[in-house]
């Protein structure tokens, strides 16, 4: 029996689904090549770049013995309109009503990457590509990172600690904002403090003034946490945050409170270059704290060498993680015990 019909956020997935997930990822780390999904194709749609998350999956399906195509929809195939009732003679030619349904008789499953528009939070939260391709697909989807949402990322962002044998409960779990050149999607902050609260860790959220979540993330947040018995707080104070943490995982966002406004968020951005995680973000932390970045990284932009090539990182550990539980929810969105 299928476990998964789709594969969209963690917080869609039961409790049991999940730790089913992360026993298979063990299984096939320790026996990582097999045949059981001979004959079986992966489409893996890319609306935007990649690195680990094409190679990983593509890598996955080959040593499951199965194969997979890529798409990178308006660059070496038709751009895509997601629109109902678009006129469509605009760059677009190809619309995700005909798309889909035709990938899905190619395709045993399809894996779909298309980041937020950053226009409006109420649009970006209701993910309006990943909810018109799994409206008009036959065969379960998997989500690449999406509007506000990236459960690969986080899956793995699970597995490692684990791995690291880093409590649930008790544990302590800091995600920081980082300056970053550019505002970036909410969609990986939004998943690995999701995945903390989930995992019933004490959640710290560490942001400048005007990068608070949006109510809509921290209702979705303190839900998972009630759920876990976890804790959810946020502040900008950076010793109160950083006392006694497990973990500082990092990433950037753009302001919720100036979403869609590109000029009034460089403003509030601009000044705040000394958030560059350095070895001295640690002091108050735990003596074993680890760091955490989904990668890709702008190194002495966002976190400093000395820290990146440390001893508390774990980026490498996070982005191998990626492999085997992209291959443990390959084997169960597609029925294979
Ligand atoms: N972390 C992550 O998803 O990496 P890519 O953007 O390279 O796939």
């Amino acid at each position: 029996m299928k476990l998964l019909p789709h594969f969209s956020s963690l917080v869609d997935t039961p409790d049991g689904g999940i730790q089913r997930l992360l026993a298979r990822a063990l299984e096939v780390e320790r026996n990582p090549i097999s045949e059981v999904l001979r004959g079986r194709v992966l489409g893996l749609v890319f609306l935007n770049p990649s690195l680990r998350t094409l190679s990983s999956f593509q890598a996955g399906m080959a040593q499951l013995g199965g194969s997979s195509f890529v798409l990178t929809p308006g660059q070496a195939t038709w751009g895509w309109e997601i629109r109902d009732g678009a006129v469509m003679d605009g760059i677009a030619a190809e619309h995700v009503r005909e798309a889909i349904p035709v990938l899905c008789q190619y395709a045993d499953v399809l894996g779909v990457r298309a980041f937020a528009g950053g226009r409006s939070l109420e649009e970006d939260f209701a993910e309006p590509v990943l909810s018109a391709v799994r409206s008009h697909a036959t065969k379960p989807i998997l989500n690449l990172e999406s509007a506000v949402d990236h459960p690969c990322q986080a899956l793995a962002d699970w597995k490692t600690l684990d791995d690291e044998q880093i409590p649930g409960k008790g544990g302590r779990f800091v995600l920081s904002w980082a300056y970053h050149p550019k505002p970036l999607p909410l969609a990986v902050a939004a998943a690995a403090s999701t995945m903390a609260a989930r995992r019933g860790m004490d959640l710290t959220v560490l942001r400048p003034e005007g990068y608070a979540f949006p109510p809509e993330l921290a209702q979705r947040i303190r839900s998972e946490a009630k759920k876990s018995g976890g804790s959810y707080v946020e502040t900008s104070d950076r010793r109160a945050a950083m006392d006694g943490a497990h973990v500082l995982y990092v990433k950037s966002w753009q302001s919720p409170a100036h979403y869609g406004d590109p000029t009034s968020e460089a403003a509030l951005r601009a000044p705040l270059r000394d958030w560059c995680i350095d070895e001295s973000w640690f002091r108050p932390a735990r003596p074993t704290a680890i760091f955490m970045h989904c990668l890709p990284v702008r190194r002495n932009v966002k976190v400093r060498d000395e820290v990146l090539d440390g001893p508390r990182s774990r980026v490498i550990r996070q982005a191998g993680n990626r492999l085997h539980v992209q291959k443990a929810v390959l084997l169960e969105t597609l029925g294979v015990r």
